[in-house]
C-alpha cells in the first residue's frame, strides 16, 4: 500500500479533450503533448486514455519517450519535438516517429539512415519566428525546404513554429508578431494531395485565444490536463462557459500525529517555533516528491476538509503540518496536498504562487514514480 499517490480523473481529461475538440475545425488535427511524463500525469496511461478521443498524433520531447510509447503498444503517429542527439538518430527509424528538423546535418544523417533501411522518415521543419530557441531563422526557410525536398528517404510531413508568450499575457503583441511571421512564411507552401506538409503552431493558449493559429493541427499540452496557461485563457474559457477541469490530485496518508509543547522547534533550521501547545501531523512527503521547499511555513494541505498550515521547513521526505484546530484527526486520515476535499481546494496555481513559479513546473516536478491511480 503506497503512502502517497496521485489520482488522475479520466472524466476530467475526457472533458478537457472534448472542450479543445469543440474549439477546432472538424478537419484540424489534434496532437496533445504527452511529453515530460504527460506533464506529471503519467505518459503511457495518458497516451492510452487520449487515443480513443479523436487524437491524431501525440507530441513527445525525446526519442526515449517515443520508444517507451512504442514499447507500450502505442501505434499512432508520434512527433518528437525536442533535441535528438546525433548518435540516437538511428532510433528514429525504430520508433517510426516524426521529428522536428532545423539543421542540415540532422536531415542528411536521417536521409542516409532511411535509405540504408529502405524506409522513409517523416520530418517537420521547425522555424524560429521569435522564440529564440530551436528552429531555423525565417530567411533560411526557402533554401532549407529545397534542401529537404532534395534528400531521398525524407518525407516533408510538416512545418511548425512555437510561441514564446503562452504564459506571459502581458506581451500579447509578441504572440501576434510571431503568428504574422509564420502566416506569411507558410502562405506560399504547396501541399501534396494528402494535405502535407501539415502547418502547425498552436499550443494551449493559442488554441483557445486565436483560431487563426490553428492551421492544420494544434499541439496543446497544459489544457489537456485541465490547467490554464494564463489568465487570458482562463477568462476566455469561463466567458464561453467552457471551464477546464483539473485532473490531478496528490494525496498522502498521515504518518504520525503528536503533541509538542510551547517554544518547540519544528523541522530543520528551527524556522518555526511553537507559540503554544501544538498538535502536529507528520506527512511522509517532501521535496523529493515534488513538494517544493519554498512551501516551508507557507503552504497548506487539506485534512478532513480543513486547511492545515505547513510548519517549518519541508524536508526531503517529510512535511509537518499544524492540526491543533483539528482535534479528531488520526493516523488513519488522508492529507490532500493538491486537489479538493470537502469545500476546500488547493490548486496547482496556489502552489505555484507560493513557490514563485508556473503551474507547468508544479506538475512536472512531481516524482515520476509516485503511484498514479486513474479513476
Ligand atoms: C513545441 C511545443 N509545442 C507545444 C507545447 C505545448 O504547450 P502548452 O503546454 O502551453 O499547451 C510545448 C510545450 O512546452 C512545446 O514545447
Amino acid at each position: 500500500m503506497d503512502t502517497t499517490w496521485i489520482e488522475i480523473s479520466k472524466k476530467s481529461i475526457q472533458h478537457n479533450v472534448k472542450t479543445i475538440r469543440s474549439l477546432i475545425n472538424k478537419n484540424t488535427l489534434l496532437a496533445p503533448c504527452v511529453k515530460s511524463n504527460a506533464y506529471g500525469h503519467g505518459m503511457r496511461e495518458m497516451a492510452k486514455l487520449l487515443i480513443p478521443h479523436k487524437v491524431n498524433m501525440l507530441c513527445v520531447a525525446s526519442i526515449e519517450e517515443a520508444l517507451v510509447l512504442r514499447e507500450s503498444g502505442i501505434s499512432i503517429p508520434l512527433l518528437i519535438m525536442g533535441f535528438v542527439p546525433h548518435a540516437r538518430l538511428g532510433d528514429i527509424l525504430d520508433s517510426r516517429a516524426s521529428i522536428f528538423v532545423c539543421e542540415p546535418q540532422t536531415a542528411r544523417t536521417l536521409s542516409r539512415l532511411a535509405l540504408a533501411a529502405r524506409t522513409t522518415v517523416n520530418v517537420h521543419i521547425k522555424v524560429d519566428t521569435g522564440m529564440g530557441r530551436q528552429g531555423l531563422m525565417p530567411r533560411q526557410l526557402n533554401a532549407f525546404i529545397k534542401f529537404i525536398q532534395s534528400l531521398k528517404g525524407l518525407r516533408w510531413e510538416g512545418i511548425a513554429t512555437h510561441f514564446a508568450s503562452a504564459d506571459e499575457p502581458e506581451h500579447p503583441q509578441h504572440f501576434y508578431d510571431q503568428l504574422k511571421i509564420f502566416t506569411h512564411l507558410v502562405k506560399g507552401i504547396k501541399k501534396d494531395r494528402q494535405g502535407f506538409p501539415l502547418i502547425h503552431c498552436a499550443n494551449s493558449a493559442a488554441t483557445f485565444l486565436e483560431p487563426q493559429s490553428h492551421f492544420d493541427m494544434v499541439r496543446p499540452g497544459l489544457a489537456v490536463y485541465g490547467y490554464y496557461p494564463n489568465d487570458a485563457t482562463k477568462k476566455t474559457c469561463l466567458a464561453q462557459g467552457m471551464p477546464l477541469h483539473p485532473s490531478l490530485a496528490l494525496k498522502t496518508k498521515i504518518a504520525a500525529v503528536k503533541k509538542i509543547p510551547k517554544d518547540a522547534c519544528v523541522s530543520y533550521g528551527c524556522t518555526f517555533i511553537t507559540k503554544h501547545h501544538t498538535r502536529i501531523a507528520v506527512l511522509p512527503v517532501g521535496y523529493y516528491d515534488g513538494i517544493d521547499r519554498a512551501l516551508s511555513n507557507r503552504g497548506h494541505v487539506l485534512i478532513r476538509g480543513h486547511r492545515a498550515p505547513i510548519l517549518g521547513r519541508v524536508c526531503m521526505n517529510i512535511t509537518v503540518v499544524d492540526v491543533t484546530r483539528l482535534p479528531h484527526i488520526t493516523q488513519k486520515d488522508e492529507a490532500v496536498i493538491i486537489g479538493t476535499q470537502g469545500r476546500e481546494e488547493i490548486t496547482i496555481e496556489e502552489m505555484a504562487r507560493h513557490i514563485g513559479t508556473i503551474n507547468y513546473e508544479v506538475t512536472t516536478r512531481l516524482r515520476e514514480n509516485i503511484r498514479h491511480i486513474y479513476l
